[in-house]
């Protein structure tokens, strides 16, 4: 197939590039500056012009929780207009499949089961990211209608739980928690420091993914279009604490000091698990171990950011 994949340059789109069972197809990867997704004419043009057999889009902008509070318009426009553009772009253009990516922020904060693909719409959404989780399930609900009005299009959204790997953002204040901590104990291990502090009682709880992972199971998602569901989670079906992962990358990086808890800074949500149910009925599973996946970000942070 000819398929386009939008954010080619970010961490899924790279990792979806790179991706070894994703090179028996032609891939399309223009960059932002070539293709500006939040140009509706620019990507109309583009599409007639290219006419993809299948979208996958992994554009978006993405930030923790910081950039999120700071700018809630930006991350509900940005993600809203982009996402718009290509899911009625593509339907416009006659493109019949699409798979959306979609954020377990999408789901109620705070529950105490793990999240099913039922959930969405079903409670109060984190506060921190709303902007951006709002975008994020018009662009799912978009894809929704267009295939329920019309069953020829076939639009999809798995909706991925925490990401990590190559290709991260490990300094700026977008840096999510894994490449954060890798950045932190590195520069914390060149200093020779003998404490680091972590936010909070160590004891939330988080599901984080290995983004070579997420591509493996895109690349599957392609191979079986007509069975994959319409919203499908992708997690490794459990959680490790902040502590946990602290430990993991300490233990990968070697850094041999311990760690003090700040308990007046903030630690979010409690614990935030995907179900993973459908997925393995799908027929697919995770397979990078959380140490390994946090050896493969350490040595791209090695040979990117020194
Ligand atoms: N990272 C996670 O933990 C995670 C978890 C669940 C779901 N997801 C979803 O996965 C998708 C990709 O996330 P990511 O972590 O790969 O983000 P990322 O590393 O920040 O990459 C985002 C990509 O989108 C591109 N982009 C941003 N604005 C654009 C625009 N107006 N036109 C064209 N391209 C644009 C960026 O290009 P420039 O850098 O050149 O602007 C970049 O290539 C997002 O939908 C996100 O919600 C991510």
């Amino acid at each position: 197939m000819k398929i386009l994949i939008t954010g080619a340059s970010g961490l899924v789109g790279h990792s979806i590039v790179e991706c070894k069972a994703m090179q028996e197809h032609e891939l399309l990867t223009p960059g932002h500056k070539e293709l500006d997704l939040e140009d509706m004419n620019a990507v109309v043009e583009f599409l007639k012009k290219e006419k993809p057999d299948c979208i996958i889009h992994a554009a978006g902008k993405v930030g923790g929780i910081a950039a999120n509070t700071k700018a809630p318009m930006e991350f509900l426009l940005a993600n809203m207009d982009m996402g718009r553009n290509i899911i009625y772009g593509a339907y416009k253009a006659g493109i019949k499949k699409f798979i959306n990516l979609g954020s377990s922020c999408m789901y109620p904060r705070n529950s105490e089961k793990p999240l099913t693909e039922d959930m969405v719409l079903k409670g109060e959404l984190e506060p921190t990211n709303e902007g951006y989780a709002l975008a994020k399930v018009m662009c799912a609900r978009l894809c929704e209608y267009i295939s329920r009005e019309h069953p020829e299009f076939q639009y999809k959204t798995l909706i991925p739980c925490n990401l990590f790997g190559r290709w991260d953002k490990f300094r700026t204040e977008r840096a999510h928690m894994i490449p954060a901590v890798i950045h932190k104990l590195h520069e914390a291990k060149e200093k020779g420091l003998d404490t680091v502090s972590i936010w909070g009682s160590g004891q939330a709880r988080r599901e984080f993914m290995y983004s070579g992972d997420l591509a493996d199971c895109i690349a599957y998602c392609l191979d079986n279009f007509e069975a994959m569901p319409a919203y499908m989670n992708v997690g490794i079906g459990h959680d490790y604490t902040v502590d946990e992962y602290y430990q993991t990358i300490a233990a990968v990086i070697g850094y041999k000091g311990e760690f003090v808890h700040d308990l007046s800074k903030p630690e979010g949500m409690k614990r935030k698990l995907t179900d993973v149910n459908l997925l393995h009925e799908f027929g697919w599973q995770a397979k990078t171990s959380l140490t390994e996946g946090i050896r493969q970000a350490y040595e791209f942070y090695l040979a990117t950011e020194q």
